[in-house]
């Protein structure tokens, strides 16, 4: 492979042809047919794929120290959060294979020998969920050499195979690290004059933010078609991606509200068996996001469903027919959307802190708390609400709650509104802006 440093361009030469990936354009493969002339052609693909913009990673630092500390690194995420990019970006110096390719995923599953020696480590392996058999022989080739690090990269959209397979074949040697969309910090250090509301309409996909241009419509529509096409038909049990389409849509008229499988089934006619298995292959692809309630001895917390939320704002907003500010604005969905939308910074947060579960709602017969942060064993309380001026009412129920569990074990506490500056509340809890989570 060769790569082009300054455009943040990769080569990937192989028989019968070249593919182009570069971190940043609209086309991250361009195939090209090497028995045609190429001429310029190869100059000239990598000048018109130059990128405009690189917006740097959270993740990236994390990335880097893994591949300094582990043989392997699996990156999982839904579909164009940029795991392909983030790897040939960090790493220029690894080779790189993507297993989308039929013909290569062919040979890492049935001759895994043959392509390991033609791939040789340090290699980025690209949509490896398309050779789970591959798992077994990177374990014994990492083996081989235990002492290197970062020897493989991985990356994958189905995050539980991908997962299951590291447990059963790679535990010890391997690092595994979820990209997500865009969060408000990233999308405002790399675009400091984007509007919130129209962070939150936009999204957080990277393309989006790195070209400003790009019609956020066209962008979804496609991302859909090809969610669907790619990911979404090959499972057996998808008869009708029309079905699974407006299961996808049921999902986002429900977004921050308790999980209720029987309704959802019976919204879009399926068995609640289907309706079960097509959540997880919602959260298995990062698009769905399931969030459990804080349970303690001391409270009987009567919930015991968790809570369903998108993984990101700007799906949801394209699922639920919202295209522009003033109609978020106009929506009565937008109070649902504030909270998905505080949920992924949330959970943002607790991904550069490095820690994992401390994320939780809280509910009882009459109360609910949106988000508990278990920081060990010490709570911080999250309400999320729309407005732009809380006031002492908007913290009633973290008042409520810090009761409940006990004034020593809570943290902290704040009103996540569109409040353009924190600012204190009644009884020790604060007015935040989402920009200052984290
Ligand atoms: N940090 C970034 N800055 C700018 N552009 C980015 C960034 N990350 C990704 N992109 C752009 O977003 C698009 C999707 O990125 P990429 O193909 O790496 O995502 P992916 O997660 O590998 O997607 P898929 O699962 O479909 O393979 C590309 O056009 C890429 O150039
Ligand atoms: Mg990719």
């Amino acid at each position: 492979m060769a790569y082009h440093r300054r455009t943040k361009t990769a080569i990937i030469l192989r028989p019968g042809g070249f593919s182009l990936l570069a971190t940043g354009n609209r086309h991250p493969r361009l195939e090209l047919d090497l028995s045609k002339d190429l001429g310029t052609a190869p100059k000239h693909a990598v000048i018109s794929h130059i990128i405009h913009m690189w917006i740097v990673r959270d993740i990236e630092p994390r990335l880097e120290r893994s591949a300094r500390t582990r043989p392997v690194v699996v990156v999982t995420g839904a579909r164009q959060t940029g795991k392909t990019s983030t790897f040939l970006r960090l790493f220029p110096n690894h080779g790189f294979v993507s297993l989308d390719l039929p013909s290569e995923a062919e040979q890492a599953e049935k001759e895994p020998h043959d392509f390991l020696r033609r791939h040789p480590s340090p290699m980025i392996i690209d949509e490896v969920q398309y050779a789970p058999g591959l798992f077994r022989h990177l374990k014994a080739t990492v083996d081989t050499q235990r002492a290197r690090n970062g020897q493989f990269l991985l990356t994958g959209s189905q995050k539980f195979t991908l997962m299951k397979s590291v447990r059963e074949s790679l535990a010890g040697r391997a690092d595994v690290a979820e990209l997500e969309t865009l969060s408000l910090a990233e999308i405002l250090a790399a675009r400091p004059q984007t509007a919130l509301e129209m962070a939150i309409v936009r999204g957080g996909f990277p393309e989006l933010h790195a070209n400003p241009d790009l019609d956020q419509v066209a962008f979804y529509n496609s991302y859909l078609a090809t969610y669907l096409e790619r990911d979404v038909r090959s499972l057996a049990s998808v008869g009708n991606l029309r079905d699974f389409e407006r299961f996808l849509r049921a999902c986002a008229l429900r977004s921050a509200n308790l999980l209720n499988k029987a309704d959802l089934a019976r919204d879009v006619g399926i068995a609640p068996s289907t309706a079960n298995h097509w959540l997880s292959m919602l959260e298995a692809s990062g698009q769905v996001v399931l969030l459990e309630p804080w349970f303690s001895n001391r409270t009987k917390s009567i919930v015991k469903s968790p809570k369903l939320y998108m993984a990101d704002s700007g799906l949801l907003c394209t699922l639920l027919n919202i295209r522009s500010v003033d109609a978020l604005r106009q929506s009565p969905a937008a109070g649902a959307i504030w909270e998905t939308f505080v949920f992924a910074q949330l959970r943002g947060r607790e991904r550069r802190t490095g820690r994992l579960g401390s994320l939780f709602f809280w509910r009882d017969r009459t109360r609910e708390v949106d988000f508990v942060v278990d920081v060990g064993g010490r709570l911080e309380l999250f309400e999320a609400k729309w407005t732009e001026l809380p006031t002492d009412g908007d913290a009633v129920n973290l008042d409520f709650v810090r009761k409940v569990v006990g004034k020593s074990r809570v943290a902290g506490g704040a009103v996540v509104c569109r409040t353009p500056n924190s600012f204190p509340l009644g009884n020790g809890f604060q007015a935040l802006p989402a920009s200052q989570l984290g």
